[in-house]
């Protein structure tokens, strides 16, 4: 039995307690379940009570002579930040494709030159999994330092079935070694490799018939995604692949209209998605076929400003009903960033989300898009105690404050990782 922790005194708590269970659209997005003089009680890595400080105080007032306190005045205090897609687990670096950009060039020229997601295939391949353990726990350190408690990761940088299965057996390793949680995805379908030029049904093939039956008799993951984008996947070919996806356990993820619009939102409807991403240039019938099946939005700012393209219609997206959540998309091309408190600010900036809504979408409507919303994203009795003190009195001051980092400290499953 370890020492219970008593959290007191916080300016403001920021619970995200409500009584809608599922992903949050509209209103409920705004609803934070703040506490003023916010108190929270842990044990055993877990949440025991939530309330003031004087009615756990009260509660408590036989053992907090046993507990470590924490003193949290004038500090903000959120459930630990969840980042629900990221490309975490990647070989390499592309700094020169960051200037060829700006020279001009675009994300597709490049690829289509056997750039951007092929060249980091080429060095994920070529990395060993210890190197690649060592690259991506570095990234992890950020994370957390940014107050990312869990993290979503997706393979993809293989397209071929030692390499995927290398990705997401680093990512089964750091789940163990490291503090923050990580959440597998399989994407063998990122990109159509150069072996298989001309021949991309094959490809198809390939993935439904070989990869997916060992990814999914290893659990090596929970979800199945696919880079649905002019050029990379056709729509059809998507479908066929988050079906066959489906038949084994894994639940369909789609990045869909990056680039171009395609029908990827449609798409994400009609396969049960539980999430679209990117969805920059979604068409108006694809957001509202979203808001019908409810198919969360996983919006990527800092992917769209790192493209110098304009941001999704997060803002439109909310008053059309569909449950919005946040990512930092972390990749080695269109977006090398870990900072989640970044992309709430941005969320705020570019697609005119308000506070209230962004710290929803970065924490429990995030939790729902990876299907952690049991155990995390919310500050409530028997939730896992991952934790943030912010060096800000309010939630409005942490997206207003823009580009900084105000991490104070974070708990992970109760445990200190951050001071
Ligand atoms: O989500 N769009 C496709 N995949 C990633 C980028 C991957 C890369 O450039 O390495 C994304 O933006
Ligand atoms: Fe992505």
């Amino acid at each position: 039995m370890t020492k219970p922790i008593w959290i007191k005194h916080a300016a403001q708590l920021a619970t995200l307690a409500s009584d809608v269970k599922g992903p949050r659209s509209k209103e409920a997005m705004s609803e934070l379940g703040l506490i003023e003089d916010g108190s929270l009680w842990i044990e055993n890595g877990e949440i025991k009570a939530v309330g003031t400080t004087g009615e756990l105080a009260k509660r408590y007032k036989d053992r907090v002579d046993q507990a470590e306190e924490v003193d949290a005045s004038g500090r903000l205090v959120t459930p630990g930040l969840v980042d629900p897609h990221t490309h975490v687990v990647y070989g390499g670096s592309r700094e020169r494709e960051f200037e060829m950009r700006l020279e001009g060039a675009t994300y597709m020229d490049i690829m289509n030159a056997g750039g951007g997601i092929h060249a980091t295939a080429r060095m994920t391949r070529e990395a060993t999994e210890e190197e690649l353990i060592e690259q991506t726990t570095r990234r992890l350190d950020s994370f957390l330092a940014h107050g990312v408690t869990t993290v979503e990761g997706k393979s993809g940088y293989g397209m071929n079935i030692e390499t995927e299965l290398k990705q997401l057996r680093v990512m089964k390793t750091l789940q163990q070694q490291h503090a923050i949680d990580l959440v597998p995805t399989f994407m063998g379908a990122h990109a159509v490799p150069p072996e298989f030029k001309g021949r991309e049904d094959e490809f198809v093939h390939l993935l439904i018939n070989e990869m997916l039956p060992v990814v999914a008799s290893e659990k090596l993951a929970e979800f199945n995604d696919v880079f649905c984008e002019k050029g990379v996947f056709t729509p059809e070919q998507s479908e066929r692949i988050l079906e066959a996806g489906k038949e084994y356990g894994l639940v369909p993820k789609i990045h869909a209209d990056e680039i171009e619009p395609y029908g990827g939102a449609e798409l994400a409807a009609k396969v049960g998605a539980i999430s679209a991403e990117h969805l920059l240039k979604a068409s108006d019938e694809g957001i509202e076929a979203m808001a019908q099946a409810g198919t969360i939005a996983c919006l990527l700012p800092a992917t769209a400003l790192y493209l110098r393209e304009e941001a999704a219609k997060g803002r439109k997206m909310i008053d059309a009903g569909v449950p919005v959540a946040i990512s930092t998309d972390c990749n080695p091309g269109s977006s090398p960033t870990t900072s989640m408190p970044l992309v709430m600010n941005l969320a705020c900036i570019s697609m005119r989300l308000t506070p209230a809504e962004a710290l929803t979408a970065a924490t429990y409507n995030a939790a729902c898009a990876i299907s952690r919303q049991q155990q995390i994203g919310s500050l409530e009795v028997g939730k896992q105690a991952d934790i943030v003190l912010w060096n800000v009195k309010n939630y409005q001051e942490l997206q207003y404050l823009f580009g900084v980092n105000h991490v104070h400290s974070v708990w992970k499953k109760g445990i200190q990782v951050v001071n």
